[in-house]
């Protein structure tokens, strides 16, 4: 798939089949993430990808509690759009039946006062990673709901002991629906100028 197609075909995707994603290609989109460019050359990035039932049933008990934990904040933000509230939290709770996971966690525990640099290079990988796997036919998500509600450390404990801190989680799968079929929230306007 050509780059622009794949920037412009990349959806947030709350609704997958049940349906495995392939191993090797899993590892291709994992590998590609990788390809980032980073702060000094950090590469500060860890992912832990989560694919088998037993683990993903561990993640859904933790992100019912994520989907509590920042249901009073969607309520607030959101009051005159009560649906929001309600799709956003199923989403979170089921993480819409994605069948894998992928957890973005700082390679290391301390990288002292490139905190903003690591975590932007990470970003950069999520991004990398976001884009490779629509370039396959697959959907994502990008979440940071459970930064937000604080789980980071317990998920640290399960899937990265003695790795840094969780920065970002990524759900994937094929789409339930057609990606074509979806509106794609307005790009907003003057968000660039050119000198
Ligand atoms: C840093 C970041 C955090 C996000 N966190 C969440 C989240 O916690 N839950 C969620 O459903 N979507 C989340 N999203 C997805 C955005 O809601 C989505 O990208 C935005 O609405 C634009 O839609 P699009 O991705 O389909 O273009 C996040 C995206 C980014 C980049």
């Amino acid at each position: 798939m050509d780059i622009f197609e794949a920037v412009y075909q990349r959806r947030s995707i709350r609704n997958y089949k049940d349906m495995p994603v392939e191993e090797n290609i899993l590892e291709e989109i994992i590998e590609a993430g990788t390809w980032a460019p980073s702060g000094v050359n950090l590469q500060p990035w860890f992912f832990a990808v989560i694919r088998s039932k037993e683990q993903l049933t561990k993640m859904k008990e933790i992100m019912e509690c994520v989907s509590k934990r920042i249901e009073p904040d969607l309520k607030k933000r959101f009051e005159k759009h009560p649906s929001v509230v309600d799709d956003t939290t199923r989403f979170i709770k089921s993480m819409g039946g994605a069948p894998v996971c992928i957890l973005a966690f700082r390679m290391k525990p301390d990288y002292a006062d490139k905190a903003d640099m690591v975590n932007l290079s990470i970003a950069a990988a999520m991004e990398n990673i976001l884009l490779a796997a629509t370039g396959k036919g697959l959907g994502t998500c990008w979440l940071t709901a459970p930064v937000e509600a604080e789980v980071g450390q317990e998920l640290k404990n399960i899937f990265a002991t003695g790795k840094g801190e969780l920065v970002g989680m990524i759900t994937m799968g094929y789409p339930a629906d057609s990606v074509k079929t979806l509106k794609p929230p307005l790009r907003k306007e003057g968000r660039y100028e050119f000198f």
